[in-house]
């Protein structure tokens, strides 16, 4: 599928996504948001893509917020359906993503970017990334998740801190806060997400949509984690790559998982 906003590259089971309007810092208009959206659709249903880099096109931003453009004269119905609507089609959307969604921070993450970052599995940034939720200093505050998945990753004290000062981290600080998991020069970053990958993609692909589920079990409202995990456990023992993984352990040899 042909999209203005975004590019998709799958190389050996590895598709990177990458959002591409740097002349606008990677900001997320409505376009961007709903071409993303049928990006992962289609992601999740192609069997060649194993895990998914989300990272910017340029040197300079990951994505520098939603675009503000679209929304400054937005009045509160239309605000509140703005957050729902982007919730429901993207964060949310990725961070139940059944395959996992690795975010390549190679600049900026402000607002809705961070926000995106954190709705990804995990985060690798490179040393000249800033990383905030500015939205305060706007009038506003963050409508795409990030009140909830900042002090998830970081703690609410500094989530507090952050929102309310509306400052930027940089990487180190964000490394230190563990809203990274790590730090690399820009050109070592595409590299070290893709070795991340690949190793990923070693491992039975069906267990790890288990331990998606499993982790996020922990973050939902009413729902007991450890009974997910209990279910989600019990389910691996009926699939054919359980079958394969302990089968491949005892004859000595490399588990070829089927996917099933
Ligand atoms: N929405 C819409 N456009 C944006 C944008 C956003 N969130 N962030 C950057 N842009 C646009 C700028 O308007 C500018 O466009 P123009 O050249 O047509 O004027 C272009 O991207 C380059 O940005 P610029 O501000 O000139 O770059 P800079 O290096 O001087 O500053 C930032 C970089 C990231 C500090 C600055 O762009 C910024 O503060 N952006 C907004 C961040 C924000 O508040 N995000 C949260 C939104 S809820």
């Amino acid at each position: 599928m042909a999209y203005n906003n975004i590019l998709v590259e799958e190389n050996n089971g590895i598709t990177t996504i990458t959002i591409n309007r740097p002349n606008k810092l990677n900001a997320l208009n409505k376009e961007t948001i709903e071409e993303l959206h049928e990006a992962f659709k289609e992601e999740e249903d192609d069997e060649d893509t194993k895990v998914i880099i989300l990272t910017g096109s340029g040197e300079k931003a990951f994505v520098a917020g939603a675009d503000i453009s679209e929304f400054a004269d937005f009045n509160v119905n239309e605000g509140t359906k703005l957050a729902a609507k982007g919730q429901e089609m993207l964060f949310d959307f990725v961070e139940n993503f059944s395959k996992p969604v690795i975010a390549a921070i190679n600049g900026f993450a402000l607002g809705g970017g961070l926000e995106l970052a954190m709705a990804c599995h995990f985060r690798v940034a490179s040393d000249n990334a800033k990383m905030g939720l500015p939205e305060v200093s706007l009038g506003v505050i963050p409508g795409y998740g990030g009140t909830q998945r900042l002090p998830q990753l970081v703690g609410k004290g500094r989530a507090m801190e952050m929102i309310m000062t509306a400052s930027m981290i940089d990487a180190n600080q964000a490394l230190n806060y563990g809203l990274v998991n790590h730090v690399v020069p820009q050109e070592e970053l595409l590299p070290l997400c893709e070795k991340i990958a690949n190793k990923i993609s070693n491992n039975s692909l069906v267990a790890i949509s288990s331990a998606i589920r499993a982790i996020n079990a922990n973050f939902e409202d009413g729902v007991n984690g450890f009974d997910v995990e209990i279910e989600e456990f019990g389910n691996c023992f009926g699939t054919d790559d359980f079958t394969e993984g302990t089968t491949a352990f005892l004859q000595k040899r490399k588990a070829d998982f089927p996917g099933k």
